[in-house]
């Protein structure tokens, strides 16, 4: 039985930094600066952050090291990474479609992903339309009344014009980059965007803090009340840690396998969910101390970003300048990723049919187009389309919201259970050891997580994603 990786893809990162900085890209994302302050904000602030780090460290990053090292033997698109791994481990092939899964998942994710990703591009536009009209000093939206402000947002996303123009404008940036294959385009905007998107991060967390409410920030995100971490607050930081990690979407088997034979895989996961996990305790700690600062209440939901954000730039100096920054660091964040989530069923397409990676390319661009195009409407003139509205876990959910759903309470933690289960309990030990760059101790205990952590903790999130009655 050969145990060595197969032959490397043709196209792949240039360098390990290459590869580091890409993953970073998919991982932080709107997940960390839209829904992870959200999170915090509805689920009490440090009992939901602390146990989030718990789950990033404990089940997050053995998935990541199990998806990372299946692409990394594989060298292929998800499904036949899995596949080559299955038959060298004398597993069935049909392994391949836990990774199968997986791209659906990633695609689904796409299609409202963009949605978001153009409501930003939105927000872009305003902003620099107001920097143009109140200059660099001055603060966001001089004279403009607060409800007019905050009620952007629900005027935005009922505009259809408005949001599937932005939703395919989004979709096209992420196709440019796509298009241009793994060392030409994903890693470009990666080594680019990141480090770009780390100083505008930095900078405006470094303003927010001198506006005076950053010790109240930081007492909010980080104080323990062990009474507030109630069920439903512990698997929904699970569910945002595996989110926020882009994990059980394929997306890291596809990353993966671009990587070099030399590259430590545990190293580098340990890197990336450092980095993410930094991200969006400074996302928290950059948003709140803004918040805090104009007075408001740090609510939960979208409207956290999309509302009361912008209701803070109005209280600010220099707020018009701020604001712009932080929405074009938020666009940076979000279209790193969606690359990823492009890339995961263009890489399958390519490998399944021996599509070029044009062609292929422009049907996920098409799907996803037709997909995200619904999705914005379900704000709007769709709003009572209700697709799977007769499963009770979908009653009354637009398509938005449905894939969101869909792939958040079902598709993700079914793919990772499913990756989990297939690195401890059926891919060959030897190729695992192989690969995954852990000895002694460390070894056995990502074995021991791998194996009964890891599914147990994601069996729950699934339980009490499909019972949610079983948590009250
Ligand atoms: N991790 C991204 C975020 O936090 O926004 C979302 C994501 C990207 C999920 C890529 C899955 C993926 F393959």
């Amino acid at each position: 039985m050969a145990l060595s990786g197969s032959s490397p893809a043709t196209d792949g990162w240039s360098s390990r930094t290459a590869f580091v900085l890409a993953a970073i890209g998919s991982a932080v994302g709107l997940g960390n600066l839209v829904r992870f302050p959200a999170e915090a904000g509805a689920n009490g602030g440090g009992a939901f952050v602390l146990f989030y780090i718990f789950c990033v460290i404990l089940i997050g990053l053995p998935v990541l090291l199990s998806e990372t090292l299946i692409g990394r033997h594989g060298q292929s698109s998800a499904p036949e990474s899995v596949r080559k791994v299955a038959e060298q481990s004398g597993a069935s092939q049909k392994w391949e479609w836990v990774a199968g899964l997986g791209v659906l998942s990633g695609f689904l994710v796409l299609g409202f992903y963009g949605v978001i990703g153009g409501w930003v591009l939105d927000y872009i536009w305003l902003f620099m339309k107001d920097l143009l009209a109140t200059g660099i000093s001055g603060p966001a939206f001089q004279g403009v009344p607060v409800e007019e402000v905050e009620g952007f947002f629900p005027a935005m996303i009922s505009n259809g014009p408005v949001t599937v123009i932005c939703n395919t404008l989004f979709l096209l940036v992420t196709f440019a980059f796509v298009v241009r294959g793994v060392s030409g385009g994903i890693e470009k905007a990666a080594v680019w965007l990141m480090p770009s998107f780390f100083v505008l991060l930095v900078g405006i967390t470094i303003f927010g803090a001198f506006r005076g409410a950053f010790s109240e920030s930081v007492a909010y995100l980080f104080t323990f009340e062990p009474e507030k971490l109630t069920g439903p607050v512990m698997l929904a930081a699970v569910g945002q840690a595996f989110f926020s990690l882009s994990l059980g979407m394929a997306g890291m088997i596809t990353y993966g396998a671009y990587v070099g034979r030399n590259v430590n895989l545990a190293g580098t996961s340990a890197i990336i969910g450092a980095a993410d996990t930094s991200v969006a305790l400074i996302a928290g700690v950059c948003i709140f101390p803004i918040v805090f600062a104009a007075g408001l209440a740090p609510n939960g939901g979208l409207g956290l970003m999309f509302q009361t954000l912008p209701h803070a730039f109005q209280e600010m100096p220099g707020g018009s300048l701020i604001g712009l920054a932080f929405f074009v660091m938020v666009g940076f964040a979000a279209l790193t990723s969606s690359i990823a989530l492009m890339e995961v069923p263009t890489a399958w397409l390519i490998d399944k049919f021996r599509l070029a990676r044009p062609v292929a390319a422009v049907i996920v661009l098409l799907g996803g187009g037709v997909l995200g195009a619904l999705s914005a409407l379900s704000m709007g003139v769709l709003a009572d389309f209700h697709p799977l509205g007769f499963i009770p876990m979908f009653e009354g959910l637009g398509v938005l919201d449905t894939l969101d759903t869909l792939t958040g309470k079902l598709l993700m933690p079914i793919g990772a259970i499913l990756v989990a289960v297939f690195v401890g309990w059926v891919a060959d030990r030897r190729l695992v050891d192989l690969e995954n760059g852990l000895s002694g101790v460390l070894h056995l205990f990502f074995l021991f997580l791998v194996r009964f952590a890891c599914p147990l903790a994601l069996i729950a999130i699934l339980l009490a994603g499909i019972f949610p009655d079983l948590l009250v």
